[in-house]
C-alpha cells in the first residue's frame, strides 16, 4: 500500500555538459517536476563512483538517478559508457544491501531535452513513492 505522506528524497547526479543543461532548460521553460529531486552537478556521469550511490541509499536517500549525455555525446569520450557499466555493478551491489534496484536508475538526457528531464524526474519520483521509503531510513 502506498504511504500518501511519504515525501522521498531523490538525488540526481547530472553531468555538467548535457543533463545539467537539460535540467536548466526544464527550469527556464517553467516545466514542473517534483521538488523531491535534489540535483548534484558532476562533470561527467562517469565520475559518479558506485560508493556514492550506495552511500546515498544507505544514508537517507530514497532514490538515486544518474543522468548523462547520450551514448556517443560524452564530453570525455566514453564517460557515459563507464557509467553504464557501473550501473550494472551498482544494481548487483544493491542486492547485497537489501535494496531494490528500482531505487536506482540511469538515464541519458541532452541539453535540449528539458521536457524529457522533467518527465523522467516525474516518473522516477512516482516509482519511488510507490516503492516506499528506504529500509535504511531512520
Ligand atoms: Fe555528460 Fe560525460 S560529459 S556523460
Amino acid at each position: 500500500m502506498t504511504d500518501t505522506n511519504f515525501d522521498p528524497i531523490i538525488l540526481s547526479f547530472c553531468c555538467n555538459w548535457c543533463s545539467y543543461a537539460g535540467a536548466d532548460l526544464a527550469g527556464i521553460s517553467r516545466l514542473q517536476y517534483p521538488t523531491n529531486v535534489r540535483i548534484i552537478r558532476v562533470m561527467c556521469s562517469g565520475m559518479v563512483h558506485p560508493n556514492l550511490v550506495i552511500d546515498a541509499l544507505t544514508k537517507g536517500a530514497d532514490g538515486v538517478i544518474i543522468c548523462g549525455c547520450h551514448i556517443g555525446d560524452c564530453h570525455y569520450i566514453d564517460g557515459n559508457k563507464k557509467a553504464e557499466s557501473r550501473a550494472e555493478a551498482i544494481s548487483l551491489m544493491l542486492e547485497d544491501f537489501g535494496i531494490e534496484d528500482e531505487w536506482f536508475r540511469i538515464e541519458w538526457v541532452s541539453a535540449s531535452e528539458g521536457p524529457k528531464f522533467a518527465q523522467v524526474m516525474k516518473e522516477f519520483t512516482e516509482e519511488i513513492i510507490n516503492l516506499g521509503p528506504s529500509p535504511y531510513k531512520v
